[in-house]
């Protein structure tokens, strides 16, 4: 057994000082089960108390290349030798732009953030001033960040959201305005009837259809095919602007990720985590004629948007996968290890379907096929959390919440793939009981 003695003498001494004794309410696993971290390495962190662990959870996606990563790192500490933070642009934000715009076919003009949600916030402004309209369609189990426009129906019980034909717009969290209710509708992820139905019925109110393109906070639900073409196509036809939320895909899947992956051309694209390797680094960006609105009556900016370890380490990154094969090996051994993971699963008996993309995978247990959240949220979460609390024991860690995928990163080596389908299939086994 793991002694886990410092986290939870830790945990005791945060709660006093901070809710729940961490910094974001994601991080909070529950009482005396809540890991401190001491460090990173590679495909490897270590909790305070000296335990390691292979990591899957990569901070929720944003390392892609791997933690503490000497590339990285030296352009970083290069650059903020000479200052951090100026209140005026300089040359190396304007690279980091170039090479976004050179890298992703949809993107003609960009504007930097900081944080993911402040990526999708701006970009529904953004739509909202284009289109003169303030309705935003959203889908059910999709996350946008924590903005008070989005974060609607994003983790509650099915039961919450009504019928399918006419979904209940839930808040996430107390403190969001009611009345911002009457600007939402939700709608289950790939409902490709119920989605045209509502743009039929309300096409010519809504400003924005933001979406993932992969459901990649409720276990990596992939699109069915067709589906996100026919949210661009009726967003084209209603003169509604497309916003894809590439947050998690972004840089990660491709380099021109899921926009280029499935050839769309949103109006609005979001980014952040991978393009930093942990950096603070954001961007939203589209269309010229869209982008162009801003400065001119539209509000868009931030104290910290072209903070200088943020941009140097989205340089950094964004060269390194410019200039090496780094996504598509990631995506050789995570197909691998999914692969594994799913043969596994078959093999001691366990009806499942696997997800996402090997970059970022999941799998939902006591289902064949999962489209949406509804269907997800009846799939067997207490097994899923059994052989995830099993593996962490074992000293490899995707996260505890099925909803979250595993995240690869180039840092992964063969061998880890390797130890991590023995500890998979011995924590399945254990858990089954
Ligand atoms: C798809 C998506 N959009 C937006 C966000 C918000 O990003 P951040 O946590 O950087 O604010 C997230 C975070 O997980 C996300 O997954």
């Amino acid at each position: 057994m793991k002694n886990f003695a410092k986290s939870q003498a830790m945990q005791k001494r945060a709660q006093q000082i901070t809710p729940l004794g961490v910094n974001s309410n994601f991080r909070y696993w529950g009482e005396g089960i809540t890991p401190y971290v001491s460090k990173g390495k590679g495909a490897y962190l270590w909790d305070v108390d000296g335990n390691r662990y292979i990591d899957y959870r990569m901070a929720f996606g944003p390392i892609i290349l791997g933690h503490a990563v000497d590339e990285i790192d030296n352009k970083v500490a290069e650059e903020i030798r000479n200052g951090v933070l100026f209140a005026m642009t300089g040359e190396l934000e304007l690279e980091v732009e170039e090479m976004i715009i050179n890298m992703v076919p949809g993107v003609q003009m960009v504007r930097l953030a900081t944080t993911g949600t402040e990526a999708t916030m701006h970009a529904i402004r953004v739509a909202r001033a284009f289109t003169g309209r303030e309705m935003i369609v959203k889908f059910e189990g999709n996350y946008h960040g924590f903005h008070d426009n989005t974060l609607w129906s994003t983790y509650a019980p099915a039961e919450a959201y009504g019928s399918p034909r006419s979904p209940i717009p839930v808040p996430a969290s107390s403190g969001i305005p009611r009345t911002l209710g009457s600007l939402i509708i939700t709608l289950p992820f790939n409902d490709k009837e119920g989605f045209e139905r509502v743009m039929f019925s309300y096409g010519r109110q809504i400003a924005a259809v933001i979406t993932e393109p992969c459901q990649g906070n409720c276990g990596a639900i992939l699109p069915q095919p067709g589906f996100l073409d026919l949210v661009q196509q009726k967003c084209t036809e209603y003169g509604a602007m497309f916003i894809l939320d590439e947050v998690k895909t972004g840089f990660r899947i491709g380099n021109g990720g899921a926009q280029e992956y499935y050839n769309l051309s949103p109006d609005l694209i979001t980014y952040a985590k991978a393009l930093g390797n942990g950096y603070p680094a954001a961007a939203f960006g589209g269309k010229r004629e869209v982008m162009e609105i801003i400065g001119r009556g539209v509000a868009q900016g931030g104290t910290y948007t072209n903070n200088k370890p943020g941009v140097a380490g989205a340089w950094a990154t964004l060269k390194m996968l410019q200039e090496k094969p780094i996504l598509a090996e990631i995506e050789q051994r995570g197909k691998r290890l999914m692969d594994g993971v799913d043969q596994i699963l078959t093999e001691e008996g366990l009806v499942h379907t696997m997800n996402g993309y090997p970059a970022m995978f999941s799998f939902a247990i006591g289902a064949e096929q999962v489209t949406n959240q509804r269907e997800w949220n009846k799939t067997d979460h207490d097994l899923y959390l059994s052989i995830m609390d099993k593996m962490m024991e074992r000293g490899v860690m995707p996260d505890m919440d099925a909803r979250e995928p595993w995240f690869m990163a180039h840092a992964h080596s063969e061998a880890d793939v390797d130890e991590t389908l023995t500890v998979f299939r011995e924590a399945v086994r254990e858990a089954k009981g």
